[in-house]
């Protein structure tokens, strides 16, 4: 029998990083450490004969997330087929796929939402949530944490922000994971039907916080939102409650779970987050690294252009690799290693620090000290209690389920 090829072998003109099979067991690190050292903008060929340049370097991450004249979002959009999910006319009205001028403009509309004073007053209602959320499990003993606290998490506050009632959650979570498939199927358009659905129950939520004099959600702020004069118009109102939908939230639910599963992977780790919370903040900042679960979003040259030697043509797709630039050796000492007193941060887990940085950053950090903070106090003992279930994808770091045991506790809520 032939010894299979490792990545240290393998030939990287030949290597398509878009191949699932390279991502079972999680973001292929040797084969991309490989390419920082050896390849680092280097042609992806694809199996339709096109291909895309592959950007495993932070330097070069950071460069072209700051440089949307060159490298646009709106011209191909951001995955690689510009029809990925929805059409791309739809996708247009993204926030994701928008250039300035007009990126700047509608970023507006969601921002003050998401301002550090915003996102610190919510810190009660997300306490509360998780406090009924591990309620639910206490008693048991053990758990599954994906599907019992990091799932129902992260929906619960969107549910919070946008004043959406908190049994619609299974359809929510419905509706993320056809999103989720719609990026990962080959073909185009695979979730149009999702938003059709995801349209009609927008209609009914407006109608009934009209109805019921709900003003503050995000949903009639949404609706009350002007651009250049405008009021938002229907589908551009549906786009930024999907996205919502979308960003918000299994990538909250991927960092908690694959943040708490490497901590469980270092006891000696958790035991000194048990023994000093103060280390939690930092701790975060290791997690959103060394996990980095949102692992790419594309971009296309305006113009021809260079990029670490290699020439770039205008119209050529470039993808940003933050899971690689998270890592790379040039920024973090030793970055394979998980350690939560690393101080160095900039990060690429929210991104390469553009105009399209994560909204969410500071609402996705909060939920996550909160669940720590929670789970650290109140789950004695806490190991896992069996190997976690990944779903091999190579845009998200996802895990389906992460089973642990604790010591039964009592309920609060
Ligand atoms: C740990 C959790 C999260 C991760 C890892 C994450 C990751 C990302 C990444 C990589 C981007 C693209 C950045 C770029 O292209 O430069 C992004 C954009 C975005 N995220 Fe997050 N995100 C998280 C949580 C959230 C949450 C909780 C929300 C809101 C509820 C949110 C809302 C958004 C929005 C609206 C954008 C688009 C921003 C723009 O295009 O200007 N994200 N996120």
């Amino acid at each position: 029998m032939a010894t299979p090829v490792t990545h240290e072998q393998v030939d990287l003109a030949e290597v398509d990083l878009m191949d699932p099979q390279l991502h079972t067991d999680g973001p292929p690190h040797a084969l991309l450490a490989r390419m920082r050292r050896e390849a680092p903008v280097r042609w992806n060929p694809l199996p339709d004969g096109t291909g895309f340049w592959s950007l495993t370097k932070h330097e070069h991450v950071t460069q072209v997330s700051k440089d949307p004249g060159t490298f646009s979002s709106y011209k191909g959009g951001i995955f690689l087929h510009p029809d990925q999910v929805v059409p791309l006319d739809l996708n247009r009205n993204l926030l994701l796929y928008k250039d300035p001028p007009e990126h700047t403009k509608y970023r507006l509309i969601l921002q003050k939402a998401f301002t550090p004073h915003t996102v610190a007053k919510l810190e009660d209602a997300v306490r509360a949530r998780f406090t009924k959320i591990i309620d639910d499990v206490i008693e048991a003993g053990g758990c599954d944490f994906v599907r019992d606290i990091a799932v129902p998490g992260p929906l619960g506050v969107l549910c919070e922000l946008m004043g959406l009632p908190d049994e619609d959650i299974p359809r929510l979570f419905h509706w993320t994971e056809k999103i989720e498939e719609g990026q990962r199927a080959p073909e185009p358009n695979a979730a149009s039907e999702t938003f059709v659905e995801m349209a009609g129950y927008l209609y009914e939520q407006i109608e009934r916080q009209k109805a019921e004099g709900q003003e503050d959600t995000l949903v009639m702020r949404l609706r009350a939102a002007e651009v250049d004069g405008q009021k938002l118009d229907d589908s551009e109102i549906l786009v930024f409650f999907g996205l919502l939908v979308f960003a918000g939230n299994d990538t909250t639910r991927n960092t908690q779970a694959h943040g708490m599963h490497v901590l469980l992977e270092h006891p000696e780790q958790l035991a000194q987050l048990r023994a000093d919370p103060g280390l939690i903040p930092q701790a975060i900042e290791e997690m959103l690294r060394y996990t980095s679960v949102v692992q790419w979003f594309a971009r296309t040259a305006t113009k021809d252009t260079e990029l670490g030697g290699q020439a770039i043509a205008e119209g050529d797709r470039v993808v940003m690799w933050y899971t690689s630039a998270s890592r790379d050796e040039d920024v973090y000492e030793d970055p394979d290693r998980f350690d939560i007193h690393r101080t160095k941060q900039d990060h690429k887990a929210f991104g390469g620090g553009g105009r399209h940085f994560c909204l969410g950053a500071g609402l996705a950090r909060l939920e996550l000290k909160v669940v720590l903070e929670e789970v650290l106090r109140r789950m004695d003992g806490l190991e896992a209690a069996g190997a976690p279930e990944r779903l091999p994808s190579s845009w998200a770091n996802m895990v389906t389920s992460l089973p642990v045991r604790f010591t039964p506790g009592r309920r609060e809520g």
